[in-house]
């Protein structure tokens, strides 16, 4: 397993610890996902029973379908994927079901049991080990060993310390493992929609904004943005080098429809050709996908 060297003064750089995320209590943040589980909402069927999970995971796949290409499920067969943030379990169960032995962390008590209901539901459970807990004291409560893939999915820019996650990681690693993690993008579409809509144009109040904006339960404690190179650095400064940083995700559709479960596009995106729209997505999308690998000793970045 890869140590600790961790080059720290890069590491806790960030524009927004000036607006007091780093100061938020990790119970808060608990408090918030607790009170309403990531995609809780993706289908309104009794929650805990296989048509509610299958109808999630339908509508989640259908929205953000670079999801799939990016876990990429099925090259995990056979080995060992380690979950931050699993939330209510969606990916968690497609690892699993594609053959992979997963341990799954999740910090709101709420989302884990949903996710643990899950596995049951499609007899996985055999496959996942689950555990709650802050990652930023990862190796507090899951036991040390090295993993093929760690996995987190829009998860670390929600914790007050990002970095504290980062360095919890390296314990997990090996030469050889790969990270795969999905961060939100400053320079993207969705800021300046957040900026625009619910700010008035006000641009200083812009990180503020985008936490009480970010998720679909507005006040979200703590959401950081990041661009690719800020991504980038500080992914290295952890040890890891960055093979691919892919930008997804533009979300097209009219919220007063979507959240009645039909998906009609606005306008503007309605006109737009679809290869104009994935062109679009690639240079202003919301999702800042990294896929990350840990060096050979000798060879860091
Ligand atoms: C936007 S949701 C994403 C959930 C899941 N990865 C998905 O894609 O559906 C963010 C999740 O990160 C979890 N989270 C935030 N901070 C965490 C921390 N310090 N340790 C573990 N989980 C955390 C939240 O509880 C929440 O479930």
């Amino acid at each position: 397993m890869v140590g600790d060297s961790i080059r720290r003064g890069k590491s806790q750089r960030g524009p927004e610890s000036r607006e007091g995320f780093r100061e938020v209590p990790i119970e808060q943040v608990r408090g918030f996902w607790d009170g309403r589980p990531c995609n809780i909402r993706h289908s309104q069927r009794q929650v805990g029973t296989r048509e509610y999970f299958d109808e999630v995971e339908e509508r989640k796949y259908f929205v953000e379908p670079h999801i799939k290409d990016f876990a990429c499920f099925e090259r995990w067969r056979g080995k060992k994927v380690l979950e931050i943030g699993c939330g209510i379990g969606t990916d968690t169960i497609n690892f699993a079901r594609h053959g992979a032995r997963v341990t799954a962390v999740e910090l709101s008590e709420e989302s884990l049991e949903i996710a643990r209901t899950r596995a049951g539901v499609y007899e996985l459970g055999g496959a996942i080990e689950f555990y709650g807990g802050n990652a930023e004291a990862l190796a507090e409560f899951v036991p040390a060993e090295a993993y093929d893939l760690v996995y987190s999915f829009g998860v670390i820019h929600h914790t007050p310390h990002p970095e504290r996650v980062l360095e919890q990681i390296r314990r997990y690693v090996e030469p050889g493992s790969c990270v795969k993690i999905m961060v939100y993008n400053r320079r993207s579409w969705k800021v300046l929609w957040i900026v625009l809509a619910y700010g008035k144009g006000r641009f200083w109040r812009i990180k503020r904004l985008i936490a009480e904006n970010s998720e679909a339960e507005t006040g979200c404690p703590v959401t950081y943005t990041y661009t690719r190179k800020e991504i980038r650095e500080l992914m290295e400064a952890h040890g890891f080098k960055v093979e691919d940083i892919r930008t997804e995700h533009v979300f097209p559709y009219r919220i007063a429809d979507y959240v009645q479960y039909r998906y009609v596009k606005v306008w503007y995106f309605r006109c737009l050709p679809r290869r104009l729209f994935s062109w679009f997505e690639r240079r202003c999308g919301w999702h800042l996908c990294v896929t990350a690998t840990v060096p050979e000793p000798g060879l860091e970045v």
